[in-house]
């Protein structure tokens, strides 16, 4: 086992943040964390688990010992009456295996393509993307153990899958749902996904509508509904091997149908989705831009023109610094307090702050 020391993490995350990690060790297979746990140097410090860097924001050097998954692989399990189960390591891109798990004819994922970062990290927040989240295609995970080097499996429920949300984002402790929480405590070896045998395209959300419309297409296959998804994605959101970015900062706010009249009261525009249990959804990046945010600074980190839920580095490509984490967190507080001001809405951040 390799601990490689001083580590620059500017190219581990997708901010593109300059920092270093104190130690890094690199696991490519649950033997490489075993080893890690085995050596009385180490098994006592505190880890932190890195997959595609795509959901953090370093405020400075990274003093845990950061375990930077490099798990590969990605084969069929099984079949069964409805469903392809296909298994990824979690070190794997998952872009990649997106486009892999088509390319085999097994469809079911292309609603989630070009999301950034690996399978590994992909159960940790619940990605979604255009109507479909991982909870909607997940079958099970195995993980391990971070002191005991344990590997168990998860399923759906044990995930307890909430909207940017699960098992991994929670401390363990706290209120009684959250008495399993992970948070810190598992490392993510590899994920299962039951993809249906009898595909049909989820389509209801309306950059994807209107996309069919213009091309007149109302029966499009994976592989369309795929590349509909990319250049969707690619028109409004910024690639971060260009701009450094993590995708959007904040979740959409729940609101009480109450809340929400008293917002549209306030501006009728406010852009809002109805659930099924009546609370109501509003648009996170639509509340940021009508309090001006849209292309604005501080420091080095801007708010991308294009989609004002995302904070994007500025400088990255020009001086090779570019904006600090400090600079993103200060730029995140202005604009909640705006928001907040504005709207009377808290708006919760999605990346990890470290
Ligand atoms: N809007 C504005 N101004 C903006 C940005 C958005 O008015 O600057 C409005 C849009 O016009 C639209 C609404 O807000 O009516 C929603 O915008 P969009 O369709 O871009 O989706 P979103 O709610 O901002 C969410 C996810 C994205 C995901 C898209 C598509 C969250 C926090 N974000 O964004 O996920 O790709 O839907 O499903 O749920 C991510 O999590 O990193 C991410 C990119």
């Amino acid at each position: 086992m390799l601990v490689e020391k001083n580590i620059p993490l500017q190219p581990l995350n997708t901010f593109h943040i300059v920092a270093r990690a104190q130690s890094l060790v690199r696991i490519r297979c649950e033997a490489d964390l075993l080893a890690v746990l085995a050596d009385p140097q180490l098994a006592d410090t505190r880890m932190f688990v890195l997959g595609g860097g795509s959901n953090i924001v370093l405020t400075g050097d990274v003093k845990p010992l950061v375990l930077k998954v490099e798990i590969a692989g990605r084969r069929l399990v099984q079949t069964t009456d409805r469903h392809f189960i296909v298994e990824a390591g979690a070190g794997e891109n998952w872009h990649d295996f997106v486009a892999w798990t088509l390319a085999q004819g097994w469809p079911g994922l292309e609603n989630m393509a070009l999301i950034p970062g690996t399978v590994g990290a992909s159960p940790v927040q619940n990605v979604g993307a255009y109507g479909v989240e991982l909870q909607d295609r997940f079958e099970s995970l195995d993980a391990m153990d971070l002191q005991s080097g344990e590997v168990f499996t998860l399923n759906a429920a044990q995930c307890a899958f909430g909207y940017r949300d699960s098992v991994f984002k929670h401390s363990s402790g706290g209120a009684p749902h959250q008495a399993l929480g992970l948070k810190g405590r598992a490392l993510i070896v590899r994920v299962r996904f039951a993809l249906p045998k009898v595909w049909k395209p989820v389509l209801g959300y309306a950059d994807l509508e209107k996309k069919m419309a213009g091309e007149q297409c109302p029966t499009p296959t994976a592989q369309q509904v795929f590349d509909w998804v990319c250049a969707i994605r690619r028109a409004k959101l910024p690639d971060p091997a260009v701009i450094g970015n993590a995708g959007s900062f904040f979740k959409n706010p729940t609101v009480s149908p109450e809340q929400c009249a008293d917002i549209i009261a306030r501006d009728p525009k406010v852009v809002h989705y109805r659930l099924a249990d009546g609370a109501v959804k509003l648009a996170a990046g639509w509340l940021i831009d009508s309090c001006g945010w849209r292309g604005k600074s501080v420091g080095q980190a801007g708010v991308y023109e294009k989609q004002a839920l995302v904070l994007v580095n500025r400088g990255a490509g020009s001086n090779g610094l570019g904006a600090t984490g400090g600079e993103v967190m200060t730029l995140a507080r202005a604009i909640q307090t705006s928001v907040y001001e504005r709207f009377g809405i808290m708006l919760e951040p999605e990346p990890v702050v470290l």
